[in-house]
């Protein structure tokens, strides 16, 4: 048996799997996000301690067996969030999350100081990533600053707490702006922009090698054999790539949760920092992938769905299983800022093109399709960086949408496969990445893809009007920001 965890930003899963690949068993704890200030998110390392200790407390409860036979452990976790810990290893200050904005000044003081960043990390500076978040303490809480003896990401902090050892993977280090990404190693002169040096960071192995070994109480508490592998594991973008068997150049997917993700499998480093793709280490030797993150993706329908006061099943199932062609009404989905390809955390949503005709399946329908040209903007910064798509699987709440996919597909102009996936993406990639590093298989033995359920291909009638809708569209981002005050 193998345990995976995710210790995501809403709740930690524990998934175990047996031999075969299967899952066998779930739990999981709920967590909180603190919001301090408007911009701010911050969460408190001990709460992923407890929740993690506490789901598999959990999953012990229900299958002692198959948890005694647990042999390994694998970590995925939230990306980019700052644990900062004093040289005792007691945490200075809560952890600065991901989807914290307050470091935007920050990002531009460094990219001042070294313009040679994006080259060396692949991505541009963005207060989503750990780097600027440490400035941000450096210059405004300066005492805490001066106590920093270790800078660890969250699922590096549960894994210093599950087996004493002060280790990160590469894809998860790869969201920190420390690392030179093309090398997989720290980077001294990236490192010394924020006043850190690499004795600061934890000792760097791939995801799906050893890490350490839990720690005697926990196996102990747990009723396992001695010596419980713990793998490098990943950020959860890669978790669930392995996950969903996505290990090898040009393997790629979508994801239509509340943000969107399109992660593609690359074999080398290719990065297109000036439009904000993320290029970041696999979690898998000798492996890259490149990724354009959304951050209002699967949302846009539900804020749609609160503002209407209707159900997003109800919504979608108005319009039916197809559109016969674009909305004349356009939509913006940036209701949270944008990240690829605009950086832009001021970036808002909009509906243009309104008249006394309008009404609300026009409305959902310019929705779910503003949300697919922000995929085909992601889709065709990949393709700048060098990674022409020629399918993407699908995944998320949003896959569930036959009419949302068919979109997808007379959008992007590539088939888009809607697949089988538990509940588990990112936990179920971890365990995968815990058998690896404990029993040496290939990862293409291990990182099965998912079974297809249904393609949905463009539609060679509507793919050109598509076209030129998203040309239209993609002219009203920057029109806009120049009348932002
Ligand atoms: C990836 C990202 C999110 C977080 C939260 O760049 O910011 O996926 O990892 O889950």
């Amino acid at each position: 048996m193998f345990l995976g965890l995710d210790i995501g930003t809403s709740s930690v899963k524990a998934v175990i799997i047996d031999e075969r690949g299967a899952v066998v068993d779930v739990a999981s704890r709920p967590l909180e996000v603190s919001a301090p200030h408007p911009l701010w998110r911050e969460q408190s390392p001990g709460d992923w301690l407890e929740a993690t200790i506490g789901a598999v407390d959990d999953l012990a409860k229900i299958d002692p067996r198959a948890v005694s036979e647990i042999r390994a452990i694998g970590l995925s976790g939230q990306m980019h969030g700052a644990v900062l810990l004093n040289g005792q290893g007691e945490v200075l200050r809560p952890a600065i999350l991901w989807n914290d904005g307050r470091s935007g000044h920050e990002c531009q003081l460094m990219t001042e100081e070294c313009p040679e960043l994006t080259a060396i990390a692949g991505n541009l500076a963005m207060p989503g990533f750990t780097a600027p978040k440490l400035l941000w303490v450096a210059r405004n809480e300066p005492d805490i600053f001066a106590r920093v003896a270790h800078v660890l990401l969250p699922k590096a902090y549960v894994r210093y707490r599950l087996t004493g050892e002060m280790v990160e993977d590469m894809s998860d280090a790869s969201g920190t702006l420390w690392l030179d990404v093309g090398k997989r190693d720290w980077s001294e002169r990236l490192l010394a922009v924020t006043g850190l040096r690499p004795s600061t960071m934890p000792r760097l192995v791939e995801g799906s090698a050893a890490s350490g070994f839990l720690s005697a109480d926990l196996t102990k508490r747990w009723g396992m054999a001695e010596r419980v592998v713990v793998a490098g594991g990943a950020g959860d973008c890669a978790a669930s790539a392995i996950g969903l068997g996505a290990i090898s150049a040009g393997d790629a997917f979508l994801s239509l949760g509340t943000s969107g993700v399109l992660f593609a499998v690359t074999d080398r480093f290719a990065p297109n920092p000036a439009s904000a793709v993320h290029a970041f280490c696999h979690a898998i030797p000798d492996t890259w992938h490149q990724m354009g993150v959304m951050l209002s993706s699967g949302e846009a329908l539900s804020w749609a769905a609160k503002v209407l006061g209707q159900p997003e099943k109800d919504l979608l199932g108005s319009l039916g299983d197809r559109v016969a062609g674009p909305s004349t009404i356009q939509f913006l989905p940036y209701l949270s800022g944008e990240r690829t390809p605009h950086n832009d955390p001021g970036a808002s949503g909009a509906f243009v093109g309104l008249s006394g005709a309008t009404n609300r399946n026009d409305l959902v329908q310019a929705v779910l399709e503003g949300v697919a040209f922000a995929t085909r903007d992601n889709l065709d910064a990949l393709a700048a960086a060098g990674t022409v798509l020629k399918g993407v699987d699908l995944v998320g709440g949003g896959s569930r949408s036959d009419l949302w996919a068919q979109i997808m597909a007379d959008v992007l102009g590539i088939p888009v496969t809607r697949v089988e996936e538990g509940e588990v993406g990112a936990a179920l990639g971890a365990a995968r990445l815990g058998r690896l590093a404990a029993t040496g298989e290939t990862p293409l033995a291990v990182c099965v893809k998912p079974k297809p359920i249904k393609t949905f291909s463009p539609r060679s009638d509507v793919h050109g009007a598509y076209v030129s809708a998203h040309a239209r569209w993609h002219r009203l981002y920057p029109a806009l920001k120049e009348l932002r005050t």
